[in-house]
C-alpha cells in the first residue's frame, strides 16, 4: 500500500500546507502532537478495556490478555460522560498545534467518536471497514477530520486508510448496498494510502476524501480517537438544545446565540438516537417531534433559515 506523505516540513509556512492541501487533501504529521497529553487519553481508553478485563496492564501497549471477546461496546458512554475529547482538546499544546496547522481558532463540532477496535486474529485484515467520506451526509459545514492514534499501529493493527488523490470527485453513491463512485473510474488501487502510525502523529484529511479502517489481525486492541475541526471564521453549526419541534421546523436554544428557528423540509438530513451506537439512525419529518422532543441536544447546519442537517449529539 501506498505511503502517506508526511507534511511536517510545511508547518509555519502557510502557503505550504495550503499547496499540500490543494493538492493532496490532506497533511500527515509525524509526532507533532504532545505525548503527556496523550497518554492521559489513552489512560482514558485503556481503563476501559481493563473494566472489561480485556487487557491486564494501564501501561505500555494495549495487548489483548486472550479472555473471551463477547459484546464487545460500539460506544463507550463512561468516555463520553468524562467528556474526553473535549478535556484533550482543551489542552494548551493540542489546541496551539490544531490552531497553527489550520491556520485559525478552532470549533470542534460535538461528535464523539472514541474508537477502540478489538483483535480478531486470523481475520481477514484487509477487510473493508465502511469505505465512506465524512462529508457524504454532513452537508453545510466546511470540516476537517482529524485522526489522532493512541498507540502504535502497524497494518496488522490496521487503522485509516485513504484514497490519495481521489478527493476531488465528488461524493460517492450507495448502489445496492455498495459505495462507490457512480461516476468515472473504480478508485485505483495503488491511491490507497497509509503509514505505520505512531503517538504523536496525526492525519488531517478534507470530508470529501474516501476513506475506510483496515481490520486488526494483531495481538492488541486498537485505540485513536477521530474529531472534526471547523474554522471559526466559517460557517459553523447550530448547538444546542431544543426548545421545540414539529415535522416543520425546530427551535434550538444556544449559548452563542439565543433561540434559533429553522425549518425543516424534504431535503432535511434528519436524525434520530441510536442507543449503543455512535451513528444517530435517518429518520423521517413525521418522527422528528418524537425522536427529537424538548431538551434533546442536538447539532444543526444551516442554509438561511433551511436546516440542512439536523441530528442529535451526545
Ligand atoms: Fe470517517
Amino acid at each position: 500500500m501506498r505511503e502517506l506523505i508526511v507534511s511536517n516540513h510545511a508547518l509555519g509556512d502557510r502557503q505550504a500546507l495550503d499547496r499540500i492541501w490543494t493538492e493532496h487533501g490532506y497533511w500527515f504529521f509525524r509526532d507533532v502532537l504532545d505525548q503527556d497529553a496523550l497518554a492521559a487519553l489513552r489512560r482514558e481508553y485503556v481503563s476501559q478495556l481493563k473494566a472489561l478485563e480485556l487487557v491486564d496492564s494501564e501501561d505500555g501497549e494495549p495487548l489483548w490478555n486472550g479472555r473471551p471477546i463477547v459484546d464487545f461496546p460500539a460506544t463507550f458512554d463512561a468516555l463520553h460522560q468524562r467528556r474526553v475529547w473535549q478535556s484533550f482538546v482543551k489542552d494548551p499544546r493540542i489546541n496551539a498545534f490544531f490552531e497553527e496547522a489550520l491556520g485559525d481558532e478552532i470549533y470542534w463540532i460535538p461528535i464523539d467518536y472514541y474508537r477502540l477496535v478489538a483483535p480478531t486474529p486470523g481475520g481477514d485484515d484487509k477487510a473493508y471497514l465502511g469505505l465512506h467520506q465524512d462529508g457524504m451526509s454532513n452537508p453545510g459545514i466546511d470540516f476537517v477530520t482529524c485522526w489522532i492514534p493512541l498507540n502504535d499501529i502497524d497494518e496488522k493493527v490496521g487503522g485509516l486508510v485513504i484514497a490519495e488523490g481521489q478527493h476531488e470527485r465528488g461524493y460517492m453513491d450507495v448502489v445496492d448496498g455498495k459505495v462507490g463512485f457512480t461516476a468515472g473510474p473504480v478508485i485505483p488501487e495503488d491511491s490507497w494510502s497509509r503509514a505505520h502510525y505512531r503517538p504523536g502523529d496525526v492525519l488531517i484529511f478534507i470530508k470529501s476524501m474516501p476513506h475506510y479502517g483496515l481490520g486488526n489481525s494483531s495481538d492488541r486492541f486498537r485505540l485513536s480517537l477521530d474529531i472534526r475541526a471547523v474554522r471559526r471564521s466559517s460557517n459553523l453549526p447550530v448547538v444546542g438544545t431544543v426548545k421545540a419541534s414539529s415535522a416543520d421546523q425546530v427551535t434550538i436554544t444556544t449559548d452563542e446565540s439565543g433561540d434559533v428557528t429553522l425549518y425543516i423540509d424534504d431535503e432535511t438530513n434528519l436524525r434520530g438516537p441510536a442507543p449503543g451506537s455512535p451513528n444517530p439512525l435517518p429518520i423521517v419529518r413525521a418522527q422528528v417531534p418524537e425522536q427529537l422532543p424538548p431538551g434533546t441536544a442536538v447539532m444543526a447546519t444551516r442554509e438561511g433559515e433551511r436546516a440542512l442537517v439536523l441530528r442529535p449529539h451526545l
